[in-house]
């Protein structure tokens, strides 16, 4: 452990911070994006302080139908909650209510290299809003004195670059953001296209049969996972090779909490049909109740309005914190003395 013993705000009885964010898309988020990091946000809202926002600023930074972008951001949201983040436990916001997100990342931009960000991206064929993507998201965490970020494995390197210009902006000025860490929990799995599994379960892909999607229908869930693409095996068995067993046996544990050991005995003899229909039933049963509570949310859009505006209120407070400090360190000049 670092000696931390100056800084006043590290009393012991402070609360960890987590900070985490969602890009709002048609058809909102994947069975991926769910036990890869939603399903796990709900979880840590009682041991830390949490917030959890909804990035319709990075959302941007590839084309959008702004008409879709608006009903997405509040589906998205509503799914958010529905989800099990409380929003009288959380901080659960929309990005672009909060202006503290763009000032920052205006800052941060001023102090990453434009050889960082091009290790980040292929920057062939893109803007500068998508080049300078990791610093907004770097301005998202550290507005927060975040500790700990619960991410996919994905954002990884986004991480260490957000540290990357927190140690730096630091070192500069002293101390003024928190280092944040990765938070990838153990359980977290990591879901594979059902059509391709070698590959990631994409929002994205071209194949309507690779991803399930949260607010599809039980049947259509069920459809899915039929036709998932396994081997020309019949074991089924957690085995380096078997990738699409392997995809449906990871999904099924993590929903069950069953071990492979658990799985492999409760499908002996029995064929990948009758594991298939088990995996698409036991997913359409998880995400029944977060449909019949996203209906019900998305039926109550003043409610849904009076959470993410107090979201943004509390967001806006607590960010605003940090950007003083900032704005004070790099010397600029404040607007009332
Ligand atoms: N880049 C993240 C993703 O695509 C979304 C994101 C934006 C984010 N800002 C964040 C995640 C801050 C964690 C913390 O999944």
């Amino acid at each position: 452990m670092e000696n931390n013993m100056n800084i006043p705000e590290n009393k012991p009885e402070r609360k960890k911070v987590i900070f985490s964010g969602i890009q709002p898309t048609s058809g909102a988020f994947t069975l991926g994006n769910y036990l890869g990091a939603v399903k796990n946000w709900g979880l840590l809202q009682d041991e830390y302080n949490c917030a959890y926002c909804i990035v319709n600023q990075h959302a941007i930074t590839v084309r959008q139908d702004p008409k879709e972008l608006k009903s997405n951001t509040l589906s998205a949201y509503a799914l958010m909650l529905a989800c099990g983040i409380d929003p009288k436990k959380s901080i659960a916001f929309i990005q672009s209510h909060v202006s503290t997100h763009a000032e920052l990342a205006w800052v941060l931009n001023c102090y990453t290299q434009f050889g960082e960000l091009s290790r980040m991206t292929q920057f062939k064929d893109i803007n500068a809003g998508l080049f300078t993507y990791p610093s907004l998201m770097a301005a998202d965490i550290l507005l927060y004195q975040t500790d700990l970020v619960p991410v996919g494995i994905d954002q990884k390197q986004h991480l260490e670059l957000s540290r990357d210009i927190a140690v730096r902006f630091n070192g500069l000025y002293g101390n003024t953001f928190r280092i944040p860490d990765a938070y990838i929990p153990k359980t977290s799995a990591k879901i594979m296209s059902l059509a391709d599994p070698t590959k990631k379960m994409s929002k994205s892909d071209e194949n309507v049969k690779a991803t399930v999607f949260l607010l599809d229908s039980k049947d259509s869930i069920i459809k899915k996972f039929k036709s998932a693409v396994t081997d020309s095996e019949m074991e089924v068995v957690y085995r380096e090779g078997k990738d699409g067993i392997n995809n449906l046996m990871s999904i099924y544990s993590a929903i069950t909490k069953k071990s492979y050991e658990e799985i492999q005995r409760e499908f002996e003899g029995k064929g990948y049909g009758d594991f298939k229909t088990a995996v698409g039933e036991t997913v359409a049963e998880e995400l029944r109740p977060i449909r019949e509570e996203y209906d019900r949310l998305m039926a109550d859009k003043a409610y849904l309005e009076s959470c993410y505006r107090d979201g943004a209120q509390k967001a806006r407070t607590i960010s605003q914190r940090t950007l003083d400090k900032v704005y004070k360190k790099i010397g600029f000049l404040p607007a009332s003395l």
